[in-house]
């Protein structure tokens, strides 16, 4: 695979794949910048070697072409910032507008074009759509790890269309530790399950059961699991059919000797609000009309011991809805657990993508743990050992 580093971009213009798919406020403000900051080693390697980069991302699900609010040109500003310097846009990510915007680069300058999903053909992996935008670059470079779980034309089509296929910086990072995480964990690892769902992260969890010393399981994923050994969950989130499936993970997870931690008190509440009415109540003997939406804290007590002691920890997933600021200390407690890991424990900690990557960076703590994924999705799949066509197509 070639690199950034070892290309030589001096008089090239680099058509460059990003997931700049950042959360956006109601006045079209960047409210988790982790997905640009992270691309900033890359293009300013590209710029810096006298070359001119085009961005070309997706922004949201549009689904009827055009929409206003998922146009790339609120992230013009923002990222002239960034990058000091002004940021040119082009209105239409492909035809002849947006090629003379991009022939006409000087080294150093950058483009970014609207969002490649206002063309249907962008998630269809359209080979003709591909070929309209390799006419942009001379080079195409994919950072977009955050995407290359989707086999889309501009993260997996278009790099036949280009003698030269360059992987970004984030994407090595991204595989790197992922790598670190999968082959060569330092003892204990323990691995740290979050989120509503727990059918997102079956592939995972049972790759894990090979890997881990330790698994915790916390988020609304936890009620299925209590729903398995028999107790009461109100009504809690949970997947009814994904229970005998839950059993059998607690039972292959027993029969490997690993420990499995999941919460022994939830804090409930008696409406999905920030403001609800709010109990704490073991696992297992939730009222009726009452739901989890934390973890209580003798369970955070219980997980920080164990996420303390570890060497590497990988968490994906908020162990409660932690938008609501109340029902957020959960979450914020294994926060602060990974942090103590990693600064005072050595461990090597990966938080993986989405929801808890959100949670780290909110609680200031990006820097303080020893990786942030951009992934969310892809992430998840890279870990399940599946290949991932924006990986494959810079082969
Ligand atoms: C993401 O945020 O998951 C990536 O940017 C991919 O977006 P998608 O899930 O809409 O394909
Ligand atoms: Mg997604």
């Amino acid at each position: 695979m070639k690199t950034v580093n070892s290309y030589n971009f001096a008089g090239k213009r680099a058509l460059v794949r990003v997931d700049f798919n950042v959360p956006l406020n109601e006045r079209f403000e960047i409210t988790d910048d982790t997905r640009i900051k992270a691309t900033i080693p890359t293009i300013t390697k590209i710029l810096n070697d006298g070359g001119s980069v085009i961005l070309m991302s997706h922004l949201g699900r549009p689904k009827d072409g055009p929409t206003d609010k998922y146009s790339l040109k609120h992230l013009v500003t923002p990222l002239s910032v960034v990058f000091g310097r002004p940021v040119k846009f082009a209105d239409d990510c492909i035809g002849q507008s947006a090629i003379e915007q991009a022939s006409a680069l000087q080294g150093g300058e950058i483009l970014l074009l609207e969002n490649l999903r206002f063309y249907k053909e962008e998630e269809k992996g359209n080979v003709e759509f591909a070929e309209k935008l390799s006419k942009l670059g001379d080079v195409w470079v994919n950072d977009a790890f955050g995407t290359a779980h989707r086999a889309h034309a501009s993260t997996a089509v278009v790099g036949q269309f280009f003698e030269d296929r360059v992987s970004g910086f984030v994407m090595q990072a991204e595989i790197e530790n992922a790598q670190r995480i999968l082959e060569h964990a330092e003892r204990p690892f323990t691995a740290i399950m979050g989120g509503s769902k727990v059918s997102d992260k079956i592939l995972l969890i049972e790759k894990l059961l090979d890997k881990v010393d330790n698994l915790i399981i916390g988020g609304g994923m936890t009620y299925t699991f209590t729903l398995a050994e028999g107790g009461k969950i109100g009504k809690s989130i949970s997947e009814p059919d994904k229970v005998e499936l839950a059993k059998e993970l607690l039972k292959k997870a027993a029969e490997k000797g690993i420990k499995i931690y999941m919460p022994v008190d939830n804090l409930c509440a008696d409406k999905f609000s920030n403001d609800a009415n709010r109990q704490v109540v073991a696992t297992g003997e939730i009222p009726d009309g009452w739901e989890g939406l934390d973890i209580g804290p003798e369970s955070a007590k219980l997980f920080k011991t164990v996420i303390e002691s570890s060497k590497t920890v990988l968490w994906n997933g908020p162990m409660g809805v932690f938008e609501f600021p109340n029902f957020a200390n959960g979450t914020n407690a294994i926060a602060d657990a990974v942090v103590t890991a990693t600064e005072e424990n050595g461990a090597f900690s990966l938080i993986g993508g989405g929801d808890s990557a959100s949670a780290v960076n909110n609680a200031g703590y990006g820097d303080r743990v020893s990786y942030v994924s951009t992934g969310g999705g892809a992430l998840l799949e890279y870990m399940e050992g599946k290949t991932l066509p924006g990986v494959a197509a810079l082969m």
